[in-house]
Protein backbone atom coordinates (compact mmCIF):
# COMPACT_ATOMS: atom_id res chain seq x y z
CA UNK A 1 0.00 0.00 0.00
CA UNK A 2 1.26 3.69 -0.80
CA UNK A 3 1.57 6.31 1.81
CA UNK A 4 -1.80 7.64 2.84
CA UNK A 5 -2.12 12.00 2.81
CA UNK A 6 -3.84 13.86 5.30
CA UNK A 7 -4.79 17.24 4.83
CA UNK A 8 -4.45 20.00 7.59
CA UNK A 9 -5.73 22.90 7.15
CA UNK A 10 -4.42 26.08 8.92
CA UNK A 11 -1.19 24.47 8.83
CA UNK A 12 0.92 28.09 10.06
CA UNK A 13 -0.70 28.41 13.18
CA UNK A 14 -0.36 27.41 16.51
CA UNK A 15 -1.84 24.31 16.80
CA UNK A 16 -0.59 22.84 13.49
CA UNK A 17 3.17 23.83 14.68
CA UNK A 18 2.88 21.47 17.34
CA UNK A 19 1.01 18.94 15.58
CA UNK A 20 3.30 18.49 12.36
CA UNK A 21 6.15 16.51 14.27
CA UNK A 22 3.69 14.46 15.97
CA UNK A 23 1.62 13.11 13.20
CA UNK A 24 4.58 12.64 10.62
CA UNK A 25 4.81 9.42 9.94
CA UNK A 26 7.26 7.86 7.19
CA UNK A 27 4.36 5.69 4.85
CA UNK A 28 2.19 9.59 5.48
CA UNK A 29 2.23 12.48 3.37
CA UNK A 30 1.01 16.05 5.01
CA UNK A 31 -0.45 18.45 2.89
CA UNK A 32 -0.45 21.79 4.69
CA UNK A 33 -2.52 24.88 4.23
CA UNK A 34 -3.28 28.18 4.46
CA UNK A 35 -3.13 31.81 3.76
CA UNK A 36 0.57 32.13 4.44
CA UNK A 37 3.72 29.77 4.64
CA UNK A 38 4.62 28.28 7.85
CA UNK A 39 7.37 29.78 9.45
CA UNK A 40 9.07 25.85 9.97
CA UNK A 41 8.97 24.96 6.10
CA UNK A 42 7.96 22.22 5.43
CA UNK A 43 10.11 18.86 6.03
CA UNK A 44 9.98 15.72 3.86
CA UNK A 45 6.73 14.28 3.79
CA UNK A 46 5.08 17.55 4.45
CA UNK A 47 3.99 20.08 1.00
CA UNK A 48 2.71 23.20 1.39
CA UNK A 49 -0.26 24.64 -0.41
CA UNK A 50 -0.96 28.11 -0.46
CA UNK A 51 -4.53 28.17 -0.09
CA UNK A 52 -8.11 29.63 1.76
CA UNK A 53 -10.49 27.70 2.73
CA UNK A 54 -12.98 30.68 0.88
CA UNK A 55 -12.12 28.61 -2.24
CA UNK A 56 -14.13 25.89 -2.26
CA UNK A 57 -12.88 24.31 -6.13
CA UNK A 58 -8.99 25.07 -4.61
CA UNK A 59 -9.52 22.66 -1.61
CA UNK A 60 -11.20 19.95 -3.66
CA UNK A 61 -8.06 20.13 -5.98
CA UNK A 62 -5.96 20.11 -2.51
CA UNK A 63 -8.04 17.19 -0.75
CA UNK A 64 -7.87 14.49 -3.52
CA UNK A 65 -6.82 11.14 -2.85
CA UNK A 66 -6.53 12.12 0.82
CA UNK A 67 -7.50 9.92 3.52
CA UNK A 68 -8.43 12.56 5.89
CA UNK A 69 -8.65 16.59 6.36
CA UNK A 70 -7.72 18.33 9.64
CA UNK A 71 -9.54 21.40 9.67
CA UNK A 72 -7.76 23.88 11.97
CA UNK A 73 -7.86 27.00 9.82
CA UNK A 74 -9.94 30.45 10.57
CA UNK A 75 -10.48 32.53 13.34
CA UNK A 76 -8.92 31.01 16.60
CA UNK A 77 -10.15 34.07 19.01
CA UNK A 78 -13.35 36.56 19.30
CA UNK A 79 -13.52 38.49 15.76
CA UNK A 80 -16.29 40.82 13.74
CA UNK A 81 -19.32 39.00 12.57
CA UNK A 82 -18.48 39.41 9.35
CA UNK A 83 -15.03 38.01 9.88
CA UNK A 84 -16.06 34.73 11.85
CA UNK A 85 -18.60 34.39 9.35
CA UNK A 86 -16.34 34.22 6.24
CA UNK A 87 -13.43 32.07 7.59
CA UNK A 88 -14.92 30.24 9.71
CA UNK A 89 -18.89 29.12 8.93
CA UNK A 90 -18.10 29.93 5.07
CA UNK A 91 -14.77 27.97 5.20
CA UNK A 92 -15.77 25.34 7.23
CA UNK A 93 -19.10 24.43 4.96
CA UNK A 94 -16.54 24.39 2.19
CA UNK A 95 -14.25 22.17 3.87
CA UNK A 96 -16.74 19.75 4.24
CA UNK A 97 -18.07 20.01 0.88
CA UNK A 98 -15.02 20.11 -0.88
CA UNK A 99 -14.33 16.63 1.34
CA UNK A 100 -17.40 15.25 0.06
CA UNK A 101 -16.83 16.21 -3.58
CA UNK A 102 -13.27 14.32 -3.35
CA UNK A 103 -14.20 11.57 -1.70
CA UNK A 104 -12.83 12.20 1.61
CA UNK A 105 -14.80 10.32 4.06
CA UNK A 106 -12.95 11.56 7.25
CA UNK A 107 -13.06 15.32 8.48
CA UNK A 108 -11.81 16.69 12.13
CA UNK A 109 -12.88 19.55 13.05
CA UNK A 110 -11.02 22.15 15.73
CA UNK A 111 -14.44 23.14 17.47
CA UNK A 112 -14.23 24.77 20.90
CA UNK A 113 -14.58 25.41 24.68
CA UNK A 114 -16.46 28.47 23.99
CA UNK A 115 -19.17 26.80 22.01
CA UNK A 116 -20.27 26.47 25.66
CA UNK A 117 -18.93 28.88 27.88
CA UNK A 118 -21.86 29.89 29.15
CA UNK A 119 -22.40 26.85 31.17
CA UNK A 120 -21.82 27.36 35.01
CA UNK A 121 -19.39 25.43 36.72
CA UNK A 122 -21.56 24.69 39.54
CA UNK A 123 -23.70 22.31 37.08
CA UNK A 124 -20.61 20.10 36.25
CA UNK A 125 -21.43 16.63 37.20
CA UNK A 126 -19.22 13.92 38.71
CA UNK A 127 -16.84 12.84 35.52
CA UNK A 128 -17.29 16.30 33.98
CA UNK A 129 -19.27 17.81 31.44
CA UNK A 130 -20.11 15.72 29.08
CA UNK A 131 -18.80 16.26 25.52
CA UNK A 132 -21.98 16.81 23.79
CA UNK A 133 -23.59 19.01 26.45
CA UNK A 134 -25.71 21.66 24.85
CA UNK A 135 -24.70 24.72 23.38
CA UNK A 136 -24.14 27.65 24.86
CA UNK A 137 -21.76 30.16 22.89
CA UNK A 138 -19.98 33.39 24.70
CA UNK A 139 -18.56 34.98 21.64
CA UNK A 140 -19.50 35.61 18.01
CA UNK A 141 -16.23 33.05 17.78
CA UNK A 142 -18.23 30.44 20.20
CA UNK A 143 -21.28 30.27 17.65
CA UNK A 144 -19.34 29.93 14.75
CA UNK A 145 -17.98 26.60 16.14
CA UNK A 146 -21.15 25.40 17.43
CA UNK A 147 -22.59 26.52 13.37
CA UNK A 148 -19.46 24.37 12.60
CA UNK A 149 -20.60 21.54 14.55
CA UNK A 150 -23.79 21.10 13.17
CA UNK A 151 -22.57 21.49 9.69
CA UNK A 152 -20.75 18.65 10.55
CA UNK A 153 -23.71 16.64 11.84
CA UNK A 154 -25.59 17.30 8.59
CA UNK A 155 -22.60 15.95 6.45
CA UNK A 156 -22.55 12.63 8.64
CA UNK A 157 -25.72 12.34 8.23
CA UNK A 158 -26.77 13.18 5.05
CA UNK A 159 -23.53 11.61 3.11
CA UNK A 160 -22.38 9.24 5.88
CA UNK A 161 -19.17 10.88 6.20
CA UNK A 162 -17.37 10.25 9.89
CA UNK A 163 -16.65 13.51 11.13
CA UNK A 164 -15.29 14.40 14.88
CA UNK A 165 -15.70 17.79 16.14
CA UNK A 166 -13.05 18.14 19.19
CA UNK A 167 -14.48 20.88 21.66
CA UNK A 168 -10.47 22.33 22.28
CA UNK A 169 -9.41 23.54 25.77
CA UNK A 170 -6.43 25.08 25.60
CA UNK A 171 -4.06 23.78 23.19
CA UNK A 172 -0.92 25.28 23.84
CA UNK A 173 2.88 24.08 25.16
CA UNK A 174 1.66 24.89 28.32
CA UNK A 175 -1.51 26.35 30.24
CA UNK A 176 -1.06 30.43 30.61
CA UNK A 177 -3.08 30.91 33.52
CA UNK A 178 -5.01 29.07 36.60
CA UNK A 179 -8.37 28.62 34.52
CA UNK A 180 -5.82 26.97 31.95
CA UNK A 181 -5.21 24.23 34.39
CA UNK A 182 -8.68 22.60 33.61
CA UNK A 183 -8.70 23.16 29.77
CA UNK A 184 -4.88 22.72 28.94
CA UNK A 185 -4.27 19.94 26.23
CA UNK A 186 -0.68 19.13 25.94
CA UNK A 187 1.37 18.83 22.56
CA UNK A 188 1.54 15.50 23.18
CA UNK A 189 -2.21 14.33 23.90
CA UNK A 190 -2.93 16.55 20.86
CA UNK A 191 -0.65 14.56 18.90
CA UNK A 192 -2.49 11.37 20.50
CA UNK A 193 -5.94 12.46 20.39
CA UNK A 194 -5.28 13.38 16.81
CA UNK A 195 -4.05 9.79 16.00
CA UNK A 196 -7.20 8.51 17.56
CA UNK A 197 -9.52 10.53 15.60
CA UNK A 198 -7.31 9.54 12.19
CA UNK A 199 -7.47 5.91 13.31
CA UNK A 200 -11.02 4.70 15.08
CA UNK A 201 -12.54 2.56 13.28
CA UNK A 202 -16.13 3.84 11.81
CA UNK A 203 -16.80 6.79 14.25
CA UNK A 204 -19.66 8.39 12.43
CA UNK A 205 -20.64 11.73 14.27
CA UNK A 206 -19.02 12.70 17.43
CA UNK A 207 -18.54 15.42 19.88
CA UNK A 208 -14.80 14.89 21.84
CA UNK A 209 -13.32 17.14 24.61
CA UNK A 210 -9.65 18.28 23.46
CA UNK A 211 -8.25 17.96 27.17
CA UNK A 212 -5.51 16.33 28.90
CA UNK A 213 -6.18 14.09 31.74
CA UNK A 214 -6.47 17.28 33.95
CA UNK A 215 -6.42 16.84 38.26
CA UNK A 216 -8.24 20.19 37.93
CA UNK A 217 -10.09 19.59 34.79
CA UNK A 218 -13.81 20.53 34.02
CA UNK A 219 -14.58 18.18 31.17
CA UNK A 220 -15.84 14.32 30.44
CA UNK A 221 -12.56 11.92 29.09
CA UNK A 222 -15.42 9.09 28.33
CA UNK A 223 -16.12 10.24 25.18
CA UNK A 224 -12.58 10.94 23.63
CA UNK A 225 -11.84 7.18 25.18
CA UNK A 226 -14.57 5.48 23.31
CA UNK A 227 -12.91 6.93 20.29
CA UNK A 228 -9.57 5.27 21.71
CA UNK A 229 -7.81 8.57 23.47
CA UNK A 230 -6.28 7.88 26.07
CA UNK A 231 -4.49 11.62 27.41
CA UNK A 232 -1.23 10.89 29.33
CA UNK A 233 -0.87 13.91 30.91
CA UNK A 234 -2.12 16.04 33.58
CA UNK A 235 -1.79 20.39 34.21
CA UNK A 236 -1.25 19.89 37.62
CA UNK A 237 2.84 20.04 36.94
CA UNK A 238 2.18 23.82 36.39
CA UNK A 239 -0.71 24.56 39.00
CA UNK A 240 2.27 25.15 42.04
CA UNK A 241 3.38 28.20 40.01
CA UNK A 242 0.22 29.63 38.20
CA UNK A 243 -1.64 29.51 41.44
CA UNK A 244 1.72 31.63 43.17
CA UNK A 245 1.53 33.89 40.25
CA UNK A 246 -1.94 34.64 39.64
CA UNK A 247 -3.57 33.64 43.30
CA UNK A 248 -6.01 30.58 43.34
CA UNK A 249 -9.10 30.86 40.66
CA UNK A 250 -12.09 32.84 43.07
CA UNK A 251 -14.94 30.68 43.02
CA UNK A 252 -17.52 33.79 44.00
CA UNK A 253 -16.40 35.95 40.89
CA UNK A 254 -18.81 36.30 38.22
CA UNK A 255 -16.96 35.48 35.43
CA UNK A 256 -15.24 32.83 36.66
CA UNK A 257 -18.62 31.24 37.26
CA UNK A 258 -18.77 30.20 33.41
CA UNK A 259 -16.60 28.01 32.23
CA UNK A 260 -15.92 30.60 29.24
CA UNK A 261 -14.36 32.25 31.99
CA UNK A 262 -14.30 36.11 31.14
CA UNK A 263 -15.36 35.53 27.62
CA UNK A 264 -18.39 35.36 28.60
CA UNK A 265 -18.30 39.29 28.79
CA UNK A 266 -15.92 40.49 26.57
CA UNK A 267 -17.20 42.92 23.84
CA UNK A 268 -18.98 40.88 21.44
CA UNK A 269 -17.13 41.04 17.86
CA UNK A 270 -14.13 42.74 18.84
CA UNK A 271 -10.69 40.84 18.34
CA UNK A 272 -9.12 40.15 22.00
N1 LIG B 1 -5.14 26.87 20.45
C1 LIG B 1 -6.16 26.59 21.23
O1 LIG B 1 -6.01 26.47 22.44
C2 LIG B 1 -7.54 26.41 20.67
C3 LIG B 1 -8.63 26.28 21.55
C4 LIG B 1 -9.89 26.05 21.02
C5 LIG B 1 -10.07 25.95 19.66
N2 LIG B 1 -8.99 26.11 18.82
C6 LIG B 1 -9.21 26.05 17.37
O2 LIG B 1 -8.17 25.29 16.78
C7 LIG B 1 -7.85 25.84 15.51
C8 LIG B 1 -6.35 26.16 15.45
O3 LIG B 1 -6.07 27.09 16.47
P1 LIG B 1 -4.67 27.85 16.53
O4 LIG B 1 -4.43 28.18 17.96
O5 LIG B 1 -3.65 27.12 15.78
O6 LIG B 1 -5.04 29.18 15.78
P2 LIG B 1 -4.04 30.17 15.00
O7 LIG B 1 -4.73 31.48 14.95
O8 LIG B 1 -2.67 30.09 15.58
O9 LIG B 1 -3.98 29.53 13.53
C9 LIG B 1 -5.06 29.57 12.65
C10 LIG B 1 -4.50 29.49 11.25
O10 LIG B 1 -5.61 29.51 10.35
C11 LIG B 1 -5.20 30.28 9.22
N3 LIG B 1 -6.39 30.81 8.56
C12 LIG B 1 -7.20 31.82 8.95
N4 LIG B 1 -8.16 32.03 8.04
C13 LIG B 1 -7.94 31.14 7.05
C14 LIG B 1 -8.56 30.89 5.80
N5 LIG B 1 -9.62 31.62 5.39
N6 LIG B 1 -8.08 29.91 5.02
C15 LIG B 1 -7.00 29.18 5.41
N7 LIG B 1 -6.34 29.39 6.56
C16 LIG B 1 -6.82 30.36 7.38
C17 LIG B 1 -4.33 31.39 9.79
O11 LIG B 1 -3.47 31.93 8.80
C18 LIG B 1 -3.57 30.66 10.89
O12 LIG B 1 -2.33 30.17 10.43
C19 LIG B 1 -8.74 27.06 15.32
O13 LIG B 1 -9.87 26.66 14.57
C20 LIG B 1 -9.15 27.41 16.73
O14 LIG B 1 -10.39 28.08 16.76
C21 LIG B 1 -7.74 26.35 19.30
Amino acid sequence: MGAETIVITGASGGVATLLRPRVRRADREIRLLDLHAPARPPEVGETFVERSVADLDGLVEDFAGARAVIHLGGKSREASAADVIEHNIRGTYNVLEAARRAGVDRVVLASSNHAVGFHDRADIPAGGLPADVPARPDTLYGWSKVSIESAGRLFADRFGMNVICLRIGVWFSSPADVRGLALWMSPDDGGRLIEACLSTPDPGYRLVWGVSRNTRGWYSLAEGEAIGYHPQDDSEVYAEELIARFGPLDEDDPELRRVGGNWCSIPLGEPN
